[in-house]
């Protein structure tokens, strides 16, 4: 038997979308008399073991909530670390996801970023856009309300220019503008740190997620836990509304 077919979860079992809201940094770091730095340095340790997982077990896309909108008015100092870390990470990581065969898609208002984050995130979407694994997309400065509002913008334009009639307008034509639009339906949405909670994540996009909540802190969170997440997916009786045919 190869170490492949030992695999507790193969291409087949695994959710296509999971979304993760990676939540708990700063409370792991005081736990342990640490600056909140350490406890944002070690999620980003998190993020490789959980993006190579997924990249192993075949799940289609990864959406992980890195920084909100909100997060916005945290102090300028943990800003700033936050924004310096998404740098770092851009300039280290993105070779080794290339050679991972990993895609990167970039979400949110980046028009608070440096010139030199906008530059490098966009060069790291290109160089990795050619790729056909796991799709990795990080929500930063990103809010689902945000995301809704640029949609309805998009379409108010299309109206305006005659390219659409606002009679057209319904669930799928909306759905084609929101930032996910071209990846599949977000399966389950894990929450890690105790609170549950949506702040702000995406909200158009998780009309029929699977929610999975645990008190485990980010910085904690490991392939472990991801599948047992992914057993409990695995449990659920996804009716979409509708009923089951009863014999
Ligand atoms: C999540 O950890 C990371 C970001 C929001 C950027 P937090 O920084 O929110 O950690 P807690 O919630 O204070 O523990
Ligand atoms: C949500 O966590 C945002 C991210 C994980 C990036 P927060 O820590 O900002 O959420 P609240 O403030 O507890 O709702
Ligand atoms: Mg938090």
């Amino acid at each position: 038997m190869s170490s492949e077919d030992q695999t507790p979860l193969n291409t087949n079992s695994a959710p296509k979308h999971i979304a993760i809201i990676m939540d708990g940094n700063g409370r792991w770091a005081k736990a342990k008399h640490l600056p909140r730095a350490s406890g944002h340095q070690k999620g980003v340790q998190t993020v490789r073991e959980i993006v190579k997982h997924c990249a192993k077990i075949g799940v289609d896309s990864l959406t992980l909530f890195a920084f909100s909108s909100e997060n916005m008015k945290r102090s300028s100092e943990e800003v700033g670390l936050l924004f310096k870390l998404f740098l770092a990470v851009l300039k280290q990581e993105t070779k080794k996801l290339n050679d991972n065969n990993i895609r990167l898609k970039i979400i949110g208002d980046m028009s608070v970023f440096t010139t030199e984050i906008q530059a490098l995130a966009n060069d790291s979407e290109q160089l990795l856009g050619h790729n056909t694994g796991l799709n990795l997309v990080i929500a930063a400065n990103y809010g689902g309300q945000w995301d809704i509002a640029q949609a309805a913008k998009k379409i108010a334009k299309l109206v305006s220019e005659g390219q659409l009639q606002v009679e057209d307008i319904d669930a799928d034509v909306f759905g084609k503008h929101v930032a996910l639009a071209d990846l599949p339906k977000v399966d389950l949405l894990i929450r890690t740190s105790g609170e549950v909670r949506i702040s702000n994540f995406l909200l158009w996009d998780i009309a029929y997620s699977e929610l999975f909540f645990t008190n485990t802190l980010w910085p904690d969170f490991g392939p472990d836990e991801l599948d047992e997440a992914i057993l409990s997916f695995h449990s659920r009786d996804r009716r979409f509304g509708a009923r089951k045919e009863e014999n």
